[in-house]
């Protein structure tokens, strides 16, 4: 049920940054164009949050946030796009667009219905005597009655059309069943069960609907675990399993796991925090939705490689949206679940005591990575642990896991300090250089997160988006080059959504975009946005820019110092 983008382009016009991010932060114009402040989303004590009322964008150079006035209300009041367009439609007095979505609405209302009435159905048939076979599943895992209740766990029957037909006679269409995802189309039509002898786990949301169904396989079939499709109440990738209970909780931090199963018997050993994404490594948006309940979130992913793997990756994620992450790891047993009914309740609240920051367990994944029992892993270690620490802002916490790493190494701590506080003023002068060189702050630490395979092709991409923004006229008439010829992915897609804007006549709104992109893309958006351009020679540094995106491939070794020379001679250039 998108907004439709004419009352987004409104509601940002109507809602100037300058003004809405005046009452969170206390602006004052420097030079140039842009107002500074202190950076709301991170700690400082100089003013690196900028915000320019042209662009109509916010940017921090110290921690990379910014975007558009939608995107400063998602960070700063904590809500997903919808509801931070019903935050500033109401400071606007603009109604929200009630009607023009009504149909919309009405199809998600019924969808949600349709899921709820068959989650009742699961479970009536668990709870009734031909569910025998999962109810013995249901007690070999050691699940309670009090969880299958709280959980609404549920039987899909070994049927093709069980769950269909019930669904038929209250009065369901077909068209009802495929788009919840519960029926797959037959093939002369009509259609079966997507779920069949599965236990079933009913995805819950926060607002307590039946959004659609994680089923487990009863014996050792394939695939283990089935999920609901994508459909219009349900994603993936934007929601986590149990958090409807577990957002209630009173322990003050999330315990994110992998299973399902663990999800379940954590909160029946008493851990009502636990949740799981949905089968899929934790994405930026699942963590958006935990910052909404808790500061702090526990990492406890299974004990083998994958699951290692998996927390290294969800580490950054909830880093970077300031969380607090401690790692638990369990030993002796393959999940949480394991664990549990192998040492009891207590056993794991022991573990969460002494279960280490992110700091001790980084420096325990590098000591895996370089066993220091040689003198050459010792090196290694050495030099990988130092460069970590180096990155510590606290000196007091800098010095606590130097001494951590130098146990660890078996070397004195003085040495690894020692080497800490020589990197860091290494790069500390390599940012001062940088500051002189460019006559800027710099730029590039607010890109961090996104890389780029081909910096060269990307640099120029940016430049062109750059352009189309600021000016969009200069479009006109000119053969631009597909988004396909594009080297980042992500740059492609902003492009697309630019020249698609462009090319229908209408008008460029950061309100539209923010609904399209996460927001650490679209902090990487703004962020592009705010490198120098001269418009003036705009014309020039279009064709270079379009020069070297549609030459990459074709000329892949040219050579690159001419190149740079050739990006030179464009005074317009940035980066
Ligand atoms: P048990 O092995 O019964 O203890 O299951 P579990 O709930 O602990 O799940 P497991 O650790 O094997 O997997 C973690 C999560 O990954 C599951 O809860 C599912 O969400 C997902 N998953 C596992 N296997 C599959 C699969 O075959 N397909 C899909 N789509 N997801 C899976
Ligand atoms: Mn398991």
């Amino acid at each position: 049920m998108p907004i439709p983008e004419r009352f987004l382009d409104e509601l940002t016009e109507r809602s100037d940054i300058v003004e809405v991010v005046g009452q969170y932060v206390r602006l004052t114009k420097k030079s140039g164009a842009n107002l500074f402040g202190l950076c709301p989303f991170h700690s400082e004590k100089t003013p690196s949050f900028s915000v320019s009322p042209d662009k109509q964008i916010y940017h921090c150079f110290g921690c990379g946030k910014g975007g558009g006035v939608i995107n400063f209300i998602m960070e700063i009041e904590n809500l997903d796009f919808r509801d931070a367009v019903a935050f500033l439609a109401r400071r606007a007095n603009m109604p929200m667009p009630e009607e023009a979505e009504g149909e919309d609405s009405s199809r998600r209302g019924r969808l949600l219905e349709l899921n709820r009435d068959a989650a009742r159905f699961f479970y009536d048939r668990l709870v009734s005597s031909d569910g025998r076979a999962a109810q013995e599943y249901v007690a070999k895992r050691g699940i309670s009655g009090a969880m299958v209740r709280n959980f609404g766990l549920g039987f899909a029957p070994n049927e093709w059309n069980a769950l269909t037909d019930a669904m038929r006679k209250k009065g369901y269409t077909d068209r009802d069943l495929l788009d919840a995802g519960l029926m797959k189309p037959g093939k002369k039509g009509g259609g079966y069960d997507t779920f069949r002898n599965r236990l079933m786990f009913p995805v819950i949301d926060v607002r307590g609907s039946v959004i659609g169904f994680s089923g487990r396989i009863l014996d050792d079939g394939e695939p283990k675990y089935l999920n609901s499709p994508e459909t219009p109440v349900f994603s993936k990738s934007r929601n986590l399993f149990g958090l409807n209970l577990a957002k209630k909780t009173k322990r003050g931090y999330i315990i994110l796991v992998e299973g399902n199963i663990d999800v379940v018997s954590l909160h029946q050993a008493g851990f009502d925090c636990a949740v799981a994404s949905l089968g899929t490594s934790l994405t930026p948006e699942q963590a958006r939705l935990l910052t909404r309940y808790t500061k702090e979130v526990i990492l406890c992913y299974d004990s083998d490689a994958a699951g290692k793997k998996a927390a290294q990756r969800a580490i950054g994620i909830l880093e970077k949206l300031d969380m607090k992450v401690r790692v638990l790891q369990v030993t002796g047993a393959k999940d949480p679940d394991e664990f549990i009914r192998r040492n009891g309740a207590d056993a794991f609240a022991n573990l969460i005591e002494g279960s280490a920051g992110q700091m001790e367990y980084r420096l325990a994944v590098l000591a895996e990575q370089y066993p220091p029992d040689t003198a050459e892993g010792k090196v290694d270690f050495f030099r990988a642990a130092a460069s970590l620490l180096a990155a510590i802002p606290n000196a007091v916490e800098r010095e606590v896991y130097a001494a951590r790493a130098a146990d660890i190494a078996g070397v004195k701590k003085e040495a690894v300090s020692d080497e800490v506080e020589r990197l860091r003023r290494s790069k500390m002068r390599g940012a001062k250089k940088k500051e002189n060189r460019d006559g800027t702050r710099p730029i590039p630490t607010a890109r961090r997160g996104i890389r780029y395979d081909d910096p060269r092709s990307a640099r120029a991409e940016e430049g062109l988006i750059r352009l189309l923004y600021l000016d969009p006229g200069i479009a006109r008439g000119r053969e631009l080059p597909e988004a396909s010829a594009f080297s980042s992915e992500l740059l492609g897609r902003f492009y697309s959504e630019l020249l698609e804007r462009i090319r229908s006549g209408e008008r460029i709104s950061l309100g539209v975009l923010a609904g399209r992109f996460t927001s650490e893309e679209m902090s990487h958006f703004t962020s592009l946005l705010e490198a120098p351009e001269d418009l003036a020679n705009a014309d020039r540094a279009l064709e270079d820019y379009i020069a070297v995106i549609t030459d990459r491939g074709a000329e892949e070794d040219e050579d690159l110092a001419k190149m740079a020379e050739k990006m030179r001679k464009t005074k317009s250039y940035g980066g």
